[in-house]
């Protein structure tokens, strides 16, 4: 009817303000709250990132260790919720006990209930953030059939994921430092992305005034989808179909054939028309971690051949296709030990600081409405009532 901009995909239209992350797809630039990625990635741990979306500024010293003891004190689940995995089958995707448990969390907290109150919001997003690694870690040991870790608090934020993840209670677990730095990184490293898919989910449901637990459940369904957070395992997956080096060519015609819908993972970005700065940082922490542990997977080399030959192509080139985030990530967490059915929960799990501190941001803002987007009306023109004899 013309009374409404048409915007399908949303690539012109800002659903908010926000201070928390800036991109410049252009230049390949990503900044939280003014801080380059690739300088955050080196230096800063993901505790210290979360605190900087959460409040603003770094944390001081003193302010970032009782910002860590916060989150620790919240590691663990209720204990009813372990109930709760057995209703699920064994083979059940990660994602989708994720969506269900932490949808579930809000039926446990009704001491933090009142979204309108700072000090509440502020418990139900260090629960969620601090809860994310137990429930995750449990969805794997569900999987494989071993008991669940408890979560054990000497240890830092990742290095406890790591121990939920792969330790057992009849043996000690050893965090390997240069595992723990590599995944804090790779957690870095999806805290935040201003409007993504997922994030302007969690808004919209939040919006509504819905509780914080549903909220990240609704990002974490949105996150799942292969064109968002599921390009890491299809990534991977996509390598391995390549296999050598040699079959590169054939995967590239396809991508290009647009009568096939076969694309590259973990290739293109809404945003980004040029270097993903994301996956420059994760590129080279594979190379750390293969040297860490003396590993190395022929998946790589297939990695590397094909973003070479990719940015080779006129193709690519043209249409300012450049590896993303998830083309690397996928080869790093599977040197570590996952399973690629986990990289998207580990995605989630990291996300879910940005989705907080994205949600905190909204419901503060005094301007703020219940997300409404309108429509362009296609369907037929009002008729009467017809009974179903003379149809
Ligand atoms: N392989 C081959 N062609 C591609 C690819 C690709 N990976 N990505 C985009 N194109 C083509 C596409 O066919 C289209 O061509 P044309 O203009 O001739 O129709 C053009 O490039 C623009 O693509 P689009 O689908 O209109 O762009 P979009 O902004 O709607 O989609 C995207 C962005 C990330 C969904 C898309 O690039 C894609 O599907 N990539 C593969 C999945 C992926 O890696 N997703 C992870 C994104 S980054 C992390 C995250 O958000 O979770």
């Amino acid at each position: 009817t013309g009374m409404f901009t048409y915007d399908p995909g949303f690539t012109s239209t800002a659903s908010c303000d926000s201070g928390l992350t800036f991109i410049d797809g252009e230049e390949g630039v990503l900044l939280h709250r003014g801080y380059p990625i690739g300088q955050l990635a080196e230096n800063s741990s993901f505790m210290e990132v979360s605190y900087l979306l959460l409040n603003g500024e770094l944390p001081s010293k003193d302010e970032l260790d009782t910002f860590e003891f916060t989150i620790t004190r919240h590691t663990m689940l209720h204990d009813q919720l372990r109930q709760f995995y057995q209703g699920f089958r064994r083979d059940a995707h990660p994602m989708a006990i994720m969506c269900g448990v932490v949808g579930a969390l809000s039926a446990f907290y009704h001491d933090s209930t009142d979204i309108s109150d700072p000090e509440h919001r502020k418990i139900s997003s260090h629960r969620l953030i601090a809860k994310m690694p137990t429930i995750a870690a449990m969805a794997y040991k569900y999987a494989i059939g071993q008991p669940f870790m408890q979560p054990d608090n000497r240890l830092s934020y990742t290095g406890n994921f790591l121990r939920m993840t792969f330790g057992v209670p009849a043996e000690e677990y050893e965090v390997v430092p240069a595992v723990e730095k590599a995944l804090d990184r790779i957690f870095i490293l999806h805290a935040d992305h201003e409007q993504n898919a997922s994030t302007s989910t969690v808004r919209l449901a939040g919006s509504s005034g819905a509780n914080p637990f549903a909220c990240i459940a609704a990002g974490i369904a949105c996150l799942w989808g292969p064109a968002h957070g599921g390009a890491n395992e299809a990534a991977l997956n996509m390598l391995h179909e390549i296999g050598t080096p040699d079959k590169i060519p054939e995967y590239i015609a396809r991508a290009k054939n647009k009568d096939d819908p076969f694309r590259l993972m973990g290739f293109g970005h809404r945003v980004y028309k040029n270097y993903d700065p994301r996956a420059t940082v994760m590129q080279k922490t594979v190379r750390e971690v293969f040297d860490a542990l003396n590993v190395s997977d022929p998946v790589f080399e297939v990695a590397l051949q094909l973003e070479e030959m990719a940015l080779n192509d006129d193709y690519f080139v043209e249409k300012k296709l450049f590896p993303n985030v998830d083309f690397y990530s996928g080869v790093i967490l599977s040197a570590i030990g996952f399973p690629t059915e986990m990289f998207t929960a580990l995605f989630a799990l990291a996300r879910t600081v940005g989705w907080v501190a994205q949600w905190n941001e909204m419901i503060s803002d005094p301007g703020q409405r219940i997300g409404r987007p309108r429509q362009l009306y296609t369907g037929p023109e009002k008729r009467d009532y017809v009974p179903i004899a003379q149809r």
